[in-house]
């Protein structure tokens, strides 16, 4: 116990912070949004489509989509 300490200097994710490594890639990753105020503009389409292509230029992609209860991602994708 170490007084002033958060949690009395017990850091639960001290041996996983120890031993976790950084991604070699991370400073490479990129973020892009796709958002509309509107329902069925092609956002999903654009959204694959574009990963799609990124894709074939050698990126690795990784696709969310947030529009929760009404996502078809995985419609477009079969
Ligand atoms: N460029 C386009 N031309 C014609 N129809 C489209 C186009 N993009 C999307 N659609 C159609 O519009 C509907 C909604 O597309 P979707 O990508 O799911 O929109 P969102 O993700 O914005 O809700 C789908 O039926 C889709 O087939
Ligand atoms: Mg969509």
């Amino acid at each position: 116990m170490i007084a002033g300490e958060p949690n009395g200097g017990n850091d639960q994710a001290a041996n996983w912070r120890q031993n976790s490594k950084p991604c070699p890639d991370l400073h490479e990753a990129k973020t892009i949004a796709i958002a509309s105020g509107k329902g069925g503009v092609g956002k999903s389409n654009v959204a694959l489509n574009f990963s799609l292509e990124l894709l074939n230029h050698g990126n690795k992609v990784l696709l969310f989509d947030l529009d929760i209860g009404m996502g078809n991602l995985d419609i477009l994708l079969g």
